[in-house]
Parts: C-alpha cells; sequence; structure tokens
C-alpha cells in the first residue's frame, strides 16, 4: 500500500457568499463545511492532511485547532486551485498517493473516497465525476471518441457545445505524487479568468500518456457551495437524510422537511416528533417521547412518555419519565426534572432540580432551586437568587405548597409540608409543617364609585 497525502483546498475568497466569514466555516447541520470534509478525510487514516488556508486564513485556523494533526499550508496568492495546490505540495509525501478535496465541498462520502484512492494507485489518476441535471458552474468533462477522460473545461471557458454536456468535474481526484509535482509547474493561467486551473492536471496527464480513469457519484454528494442558495439546498438534502435515519430507526416524525438537526440523536421506541422542531447537540429520548412543534432542543436526555409540548427551549437538562413540559417552558441550563414533574407556560428553571411529582405550572422564575418530592409552585411564584453579583440558593421540601406570586429570598429553604400564602415575601427558612403569611391585609373602602371623565 501507498502512503496517503490528502489536500483540502479552502483557501478561495468565496466571494459569491457574500461574507464576512471565510467559506468553510459555513455551516450544514451545524457544523463547518470544513470539518464534515476533515471528517470524512480521516476515515481513510491518511499518512499527511494538508489544508491550504489563505483568505481570512487565521480566522479558519483558529476554528480547527481541535485537529492538531493538520498541516497548515497557507496560499500567498489567489491564483486558482492550481496555484493553491502549490503550496500544498511540498506538504505532501514522496510516492505516496494525493486525494484532493475541496473545503466547499462537504458531503462527499467516505466509502467513495476510498474507492477512489485505491484505484489510483494502479492507475496514478483518477478522477471523481458525476453526472448533473444541470451542469451550470461546474467544470464539463470532455471524452475523445474512445470516451477516454481528456480534459476539463471550466464553464466560463465553455463554448455552446461544451456547455450542453452533464458530465461534471467534482473537484475531487486522486493522483500520484510524482506525476502531480511534474505537471503542477506546467499549468498556465491561459483562460478567461486568468488563473491557474488544477483541472488542468487532466490534459497534461493525457499529453504524457495517463490514462484518465473516472469514477462516478451520485450528484447529491458532490455538490460545492459557491453562494447561500447551494448552501441552504446542501442543507435541506443533509437534514432530509438526518430524518430518514431517524425514521428508519422508528421515529414517527411528521414532517420531515421541517425538521433541523444539529448533532446527534439517539431514540427508543415510538418516539414522535412534531413540525418545525430544531434538535441539537446531543439528544437521546426513551420510549414513547414526543416533542411538540416549534420546540427547540440542545443536548437533552428525556426519559420514557415525556411530553414535551409546542414552542418549549430546553438546554442542557435531564428530564424523568412521564413528564409534562411546556407550551411555552423555557428549560434552561443544569435543569434536573425527575418523574411525573409539570412545568407549564412561561416557566424558565435554571441550574435547578425537581424531585418526583413536582409542578410548577405557570409564569415562574425558578433558579438555583431545590423543589422536593409532590411539591407545587403557584403561578407567578420567584426564587429571587442573585444580589446583583452573587447567586443564593432556595431549597423546598417535600409536599410544599408555595402560594402564588410568593418572592423566595434565597438563600431560604422551606421545610417539608410547609406553605406559603400567595403573595407572600419569604426572606427566612420556614420549618416543616408551618404556613408562612405576610402580605398586608386587604382595606375595604365601602360604597366606592369608579371615577368618571368630566365631560
Ligand atoms: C471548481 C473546479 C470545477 C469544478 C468545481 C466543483 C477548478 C478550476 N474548477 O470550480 O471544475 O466543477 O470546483 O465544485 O478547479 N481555492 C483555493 N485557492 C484558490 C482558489 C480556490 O484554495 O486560489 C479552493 C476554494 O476554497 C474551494 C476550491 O478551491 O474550496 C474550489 O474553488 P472554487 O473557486 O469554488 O472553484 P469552482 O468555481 O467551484
Ligand atoms: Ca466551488
Amino acid at each position: 500500500m501507498k502512503q496517503l497525502s490528502i489536500v483540502i483546498l479552502a483557501a478561495g475568497l468565496g466571494s459569491r457568499m457574500k461574507s464576512a466569514l471565510p467559506k468553510p466555516l459555513h455551516k450544514i447541520g451545524g457544523k463547518p463545511m470544513l470539518e464534515h470534509v476533515l471528517e470524512s478525510a480521516r476515515k481513510l487514516n491518511p499518512d499527511r492532511l494538508v489544508v491550504v488556508y489563505g483568505h481570512r486564513g487565521e480566522e479558519l485556523k483558529a476554528a480547527f485547532t481541535h485537529h492538531e494533526d493538520i498541516t497548515w499550508a497557507k496560499q500567498e496568492t489567489f491564483e486558482g486551485t492550481g496555484d493553491a495546490m502549490k503550496y500544498a505540495l511540498p506538504y505532501t509525501l514522496k510516492d505516496s498517493t494525493v486525494l484532493v478535496l475541496y473545503g466547499d465541498t462537504p458531503l462527499i462520502d467516505a466509502n467513495t473516497l476510498e474507492e477512489l484512492v485505491k484505484n489510483a494507485e494502479k492507475t496514478r489518476l483518477n478522477w471523481l465525476i458525476s453526472t448533473v441535471e444541470n451542469p451550470t458552474g461546474y467544470g464539463r468533462i470532455i471524452r475523445d471518441h474512445n470516451h477516454h477522460m481528456v480534459a476539463i473545461i471550466e464553464e466560463k471557458d465553455a463554448n455552446e457545445m461544451e456547455k450542453q454536456i452533464h458530465e461534471i468535474n467534482t473537484g475531487i481526484f486522486a493522483v500520484c505524487q510524482n506525476f502531480l509535482s511534474e505537471a503542477l509547474p506546467q499549468i498556465d493561467n491561459l483562460n478567461q479568468q486568468e488563473e491557474y486551473y488544477l483541472t488542468d492536471i487532466a490534459k497534461l496527464a493525457v499529453a504524457n500518456d495517463i490514462t484518465i480513469h473516472t469514477f462516478n457519484e451520485v450528484p447529491a454528494l458532490i455538490q460545492g457551495v459557491n453562494d447561500r442558495i447551494q448552501l441552504a439546498t446542501l442543507e435541506r438534502y443533509y437534514q432530509k437524510e438526518m430524518a430518514k435515519q431517524l425514521m428508519l430507526n422508528g421515529v414517527t416524525i411528521d414532517n420531515p422537511d421541517s425538521l433541523t438537526i444539529r448533532g446527534k440523536v439517539q431514540n427508543d421506541l415510538d418516539c414522535h416528533i412534531e413540525a418545525n422542531v430544531i434538535l441539537e447537540g446531543n439528544i437521546v429520548l426513551g420510549k414513547n417521547v414526543t416533542i411538540r412543534t416549534g420546540s427547540v432542543l440542545k443536548d437533552v436526555v428525556i426519559d420514557d412518555n415525556t411530553t414535551i409540548h409546542p414552542y418549549s427551549v430546553v438546554e442542557k437538562a435531564v428530564i424523568g419519565k412521564n413528564a409534562d413540559i411546556g407550551p411555552f417552558a423555557r428549560i434552561r441550563e443544569n435543569t434536573k426534572l425527575g418523574d411525573n414533574t409539570r412545568i407549564g407556560n412561561f416557566v424558565e428553571t435554571k441550574n435547578s432540580t425537581f424531585a418526583d411529582g413536582a409542578k410548577a405550572s405557570h409564569l415562574s422564575y425558578l433558579g438555583d432551586a431545590t423543589i422536593g418530592v409532590e411539591s407545587n409552585i403557584g403561578a407567578g411564584v420567584i426564587t429571587c437568587n442573585y444580589d446583583g453579583a452573587n447567586k443564593f440558593k432556595t431549597v423546598i421540601g417535600d409536599h410544599a405548597f408555595i402560594g402564588s406570586n410568593s418572592s423566595l429570598i434565597a438563600p431560604v429553604t422551606i421545610g417539608n409540608h410547609a406553605a406559603t400564602a400567595a403573595g407572600s415575601i419569604v426572606p427566612k427558612d420556614v420549618k416543616d409543617n408551618t404556613l408562612v403569611r405576610n402580605r398586608l391585609e386587604a382595606i375595604h373602602v365601602e360604597n366606592w364609585v369608579t371615577p368618571k371623565k368630566e365631560k
């Protein structure tokens, strides 16, 4: 087996994106395009992994510090893909097979690349091509009368006949390093764009009696992203594939076209996802979990038979069995909700634990709180956990009843079976089995007449 050098070209201007962000940092499924390419590349265990960077390069490099083994090659001039390759060549391994990938072709499949590389070890040059319905923007594959590939013509250099060709260059090919290093200096920039086209390797191969082998890939996986329309097209394709996987795994998805996944979803039997749901990070769903419309979940573990009702936002939380969350709930980081808990509309939790059967059904803020078994938090209850500088804890025992509009001034502990009357301000601890009530008594003014506007 020959050694393998993978070169990813990612230095282009990406001007068609009209963006301040380097193109390879634009995301598909919540992950930068270059990250997708790197993931596929890694599956081939390359001996050398080179990324050509340049345009806003430091920003790009900074986003990939977690890939420690990348050899970064800085393109100093921006004169096309052939020029980019010149900067990478010194880092490729002598006598290796060089696999060329593009930072803007994120959905490329590792199995295809493996085949391409395997064949290139014998044939010296193996080109990944595709037949597409709309070839606009792609380089076209030119074949001779024996149907051998002999050249690639870029869209801007193509005549009307060549533009009719639907067989296109994916940009990806595998080549022996020796030939690549001989051919690169021979590429000129005598074309419409006055760029050095790496694709000219093809006609140089023919001139050197090297037969170009071609390998076909389905159009969906080789699409390049040059503008935001193509970005959206690929995003939707990717999302449909993610939804397909979930459905094959037993999840009912009401509208697969509306689901967005930016991470990993694990599921048990009979989960149900309604329309317009966004799932991010690591999501783990038990049996029979329902996520209703408009909900956004990030890094959440949900146990069996729990429902997240419409328009709830749940982040970094663990939720037990038979829980009922939302509609319009906001569950923030480090929330743990036990079995049979209920969080209703306009309730915000953060850094809080609800024991089994605890409930907060309406309009509350519960931060840095521990709430005991079967305790009930009334409407409008607030944990006053912050003095402008420090956070303080509220501890509520089991079977407690916190009346509507109570303000719990932390640090404060409320005992088991204790209660606060509606409207109470609770500045100090409440013992077990004790009711606290400190609201003002009502004053009744009799024979009251509602004021009327004078004419
Ligand atoms: C290129 C191919 C075209 C192919 C298409 C597939 C050439 C000349 N054309 O066209 O045949 O059908 O991809 O998607 O190769 N890059 C650099 N430095 C540069 C220029 C580009 O690193 O100076 C990188 C870009 O970051 C990008 C890749 O090379 O990742 C392709 O460049 P791009 O300008 O998008 O080429 P296309 O016009 O799409
Ligand atoms: Ca491109």
